[in-house]
């Protein structure tokens, strides 16, 4: 078995990396990243990467040919991975979430790889007032970044088939610890917040529905979407992949972190317009297909993970909105350094040293 992890130096790759290598030691795991945020490690104590046989250092717009010979698998992860990245950098959010992750899965079909995984998101049904979206309700994609995953779930179905199976896993918001920590998630958020400031400020007016899910169960569902048989959900899969428990409203998790977190003061927006996004989400047919791999930690499971994790690397950051743990202000830096050119491709280092160049960024947000 040889598995390709697209993006996997990001936040959620580490947990998939320690997941397929736990399933099947005698794998060979291959990762494609481009390396935005490589150096963003946190307190890993081995490099999260040792876990893979190779690692290509690549951008999937690109793919050298050879990095699919005798691939059984791929789990897709590589993109610009939300909504305030797909707002800045909207041509390039198309081009690597959908044009090249339809290119790369033609390209694998082509190359006979069996199972393709791509990491979709529950941001797809945008504002859905009502009750809780099944994978039959419609779409309602307000944002680049979710129109790229529509778009490429759609296409993929039109690739599947008995020797192609395709499976699209709308992830509900991640959170939780990670070799490469993201703060641009609600709930870690708060998490870091109430950590540093003691203080968690809510800037919608806390109503808005969020289903999460913690990281590492994300890679336990990926790995059931490896592995997973045709009765399984047949050539295409379309899967909600978290669990109804965790559809909480944002004061909901802003309370939990508080009580967690002793001293912390929650504030709420209660003049805020309303927040565009807002969803419930029904994940009962994860639940079915997939009893074995379902989401098995909580709430308080995942702030104590973080809580314990922000306090071994000493964190007491009140700024962290502006640091390197926030993706748009990583990829705006290395812009602003001439590192990355508009298409988000990498430049000949010696740019770095030209005159630095406006960058319009957008609002850093919070996903
Ligand atoms: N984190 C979440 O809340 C969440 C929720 C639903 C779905 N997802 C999806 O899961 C996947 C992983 O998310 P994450 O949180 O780890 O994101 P991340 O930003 O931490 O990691 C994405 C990785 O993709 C790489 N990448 C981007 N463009 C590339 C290119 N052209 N070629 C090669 N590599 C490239 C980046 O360098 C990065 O390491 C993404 O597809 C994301 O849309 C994430």
């Amino acid at each position: 078995m040889k598995i390709l992890i697209t993006g996997n130096l990001g936040y959620v790759g580490p947990w998939v990396m320690r997941r397929l290598r736990a399933r099947c030691p005698e794998a060979t795991l291959v990762g494609v990243d481009m390396g935005y945020f490589a150096h963003c490690l946190t307190d890993a104590s081995v490099l999260p990467e040792s876990r893979v046989d190779m690692q290509y250092f690549a951008d999937v717009r690109r793919l050298p040919r050879r990095a699919l010979e005798d691939v059984t698998a791929i789990v897709h992860l590589a993109a610009i991975s939300n909504d305030p990245m797909g707002k800045a950098y909207e041509d390039a959010t198309l081009d690597v979430n959908y044009r090249a992750s339809v290119a790369l899965a033609q390209q694998a079909k082509a190359a006979g790889v069996r199972s393709f995984v791509f990491a979709s998101s529950c941001s797809v049904y945008g504002f859905a007032e009502g009750g809780a979206r099944t994978e039959s309700a419609d779409v309602n994609p307000l944002t680049a970044y979710a129109r790229s995953k529509v778009l490429t779930e759609t296409a993929l179905g039109e690739l599947a088939d008995e020797r192609f199976r395709t499976t699209c896993l709308r992830f509900a918001t991640a959170c939780g610890m990670s070799d490469r920590l993201r703060l641009d998630l609600v709930l870690n958020d708060f998490v870091a917040s109430a950590i540093a400031t003691r203080r968690i400020t809510v800037l919608s007016d806390g109503t808005p529905w969020r289903p999460l899910i913690d990281v590492q169960d994300m890679a336990r569902a990926i790995e059931w979407a490896v592995y997973r048989e045709l009765d399984a959900g047949g050539h295409h899969l379309i899967v909600n992949t978290g669990s109804n428990e965790w559809n909480y409203q944002v004061r909901e998790l802003a309370d939990a972190v508080a009580a967690a977190i002793p001293g912390t003061e929650v504030s709420i927006n209660h003049d805020a317009p309303p927040d565009k996004r807002s969803y419930r989400v029904d994940f009962s047919l994860f639940r079915r297909l997939a009893p074995t791999h379902v989401p098995e930690l909580t709430l308080v499971d995942t702030v104590r993970g973080l809580r314990a994790g922000l306090e071994a690397m000493k964190f007491d950051n009140p700024d962290f909105r502006e640091s390197q743990f926030i993706r748009l202000k990583v990829l705006t830096g290395l812009r602003s350094r001439r590192l990355l050119n508009d298409a988000l491709e990498w430049l000949p280092q010696g740019a770095e040293l030209s005159q630095a160049i406006q960058v319009e960024a957008g609002r850093t947000g919070v996903a």
